[in-house]
């Protein structure tokens, strides 16, 4: 039998500017994660037990565009996998779907580890985030690539789309509450109505993102230096900004606000935003507070992470 298991993320800065060519921040959240375990079947074909979406199939019996069957026909292609092996491949996720969560590229990457490493291919963390990125291409149109990127390496990541994916030090641990709307929205959709309106006006999209982009650039440094409580305000602006851009919804600002008025120093929506899930920098001590403040605002669940 073969486990592998990937993290959840949430993406700290730059979401949406990021597909655009300017900086985002994004970090692994280990609380939630996709876990996948494949061994050897007894019956021919490829047994596929995903008991969180209620799927207990035969590969053969999914729709080619179902993202599970895709992970599966592109990677054993990839490889040249022939005949295809007999397998058991059971599928479990604590990442809430469609949630801002990367619970997609965290299931693709825990599945892409586990069989290949079943079948004795050793993948290199940069041929798995390359092929998680092809997969996500096929689910969400136009991806920047930074949700495979922080869910492979598993680690906090500065990241430019097609250019950089740099690792960053954290000067001093800090603490984020994560709130969730408890409603799905799909990041294609939001990716695509900014891409609607920036298609419509470049250039004051553009000066939009570049704004999203210095904020992401100057975390990173606020981050290194170990100065978190200056990370608040720029949550807030970027959250604004995400306003601009028609990503947020009024379930997102009511948590965003509910969180600044119980003492967070800043807050934002995360990842790709229109319903999912929200964050709020917090004092330490002041976590389990804010999280009750959340769920009183209508959070359907929250999750208290150290970043660093
Ligand atoms: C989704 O987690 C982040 C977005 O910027 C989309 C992307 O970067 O592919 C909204």
């Amino acid at each position: 039998m073969t486990i592998s298991s990937a993290p959840g993320k949430i993406i700290l800065f730059g979401e949406h500017a990021v597909v655009y060519g300017r900086p985002a921040l994004a970090v692994p959240v280990a609380q939630v994660h996709a876990d996948v375990d494949v061994s050897d079947s007894a019956r021919a074909g490829i047994w596929i037990d995903a008991p969180d979406v209620n799927l207990h199939a035969e590969l053969n019996t999914l729709p080619s565009d179902h993202p599970i069957a895709s992970v599966i026909n592109n990677l054993f292609f990839l490889l040249r996998v022939s005949p295809f092996p007999s397998l058991n491949i059971k599928i479990t996720s604590t990442i809430p779907v469609a949630s801002g969560l990367g619970s997609g590229a965290a299931v693709t990457v825990a599945l892409t580890r586990a069989l290949s490493s079943h079948l004795n291919y050793s993948l290199t963390d940069e041929e798995i985030n390359a092929f998680a990125y092809e997969i996500e291409k096929l689910h969400h149109g136009t991806p920047s690539g930074i949700d495979n990127t922080v869910v492979t390496y598993a680690r906090a990541v500065y990241f430019i789309k097609g250019q950089r994916i740099e690792t960053f030090k954290i000067g001093e641990p800090f603490t984020i509450v994560i709130g969730d709307t408890g409603i799905s929205a799909l990041t294609r959709e939001s990716v695509g109505d900014v891409r609607r309106l920036w298609l419509y006006d470049k250039s004051r999209w553009e000066t939009v993102f570049d704004k999203v982009g210095e904020i992401s650039f100057t975390a990173r440094r606020v981050i290194e230096a170990g100065k978190s409580e200056m990370l608040g305000e720029l949550m807030n602006e970027n959250h604004a900004l995400l306003q601009v851009m028609g990503v947020s919804s009024p379930e997102l600002d009511k948590l965003v606000e509910a969180a600044r008025a119980a003492g967070a120093t800043g807050a934002k929506l995360s990842g790709g935003g229109r319903g999912g899930n929200m964050i709020a920098l917090v004092e330490k001590g002041k976590a389990p507070a804010l999280a009750e403040a959340l769920l009183s605002a209508g959070a359907k669940r929250t999750i208290v992470t150290t970043v660093g």
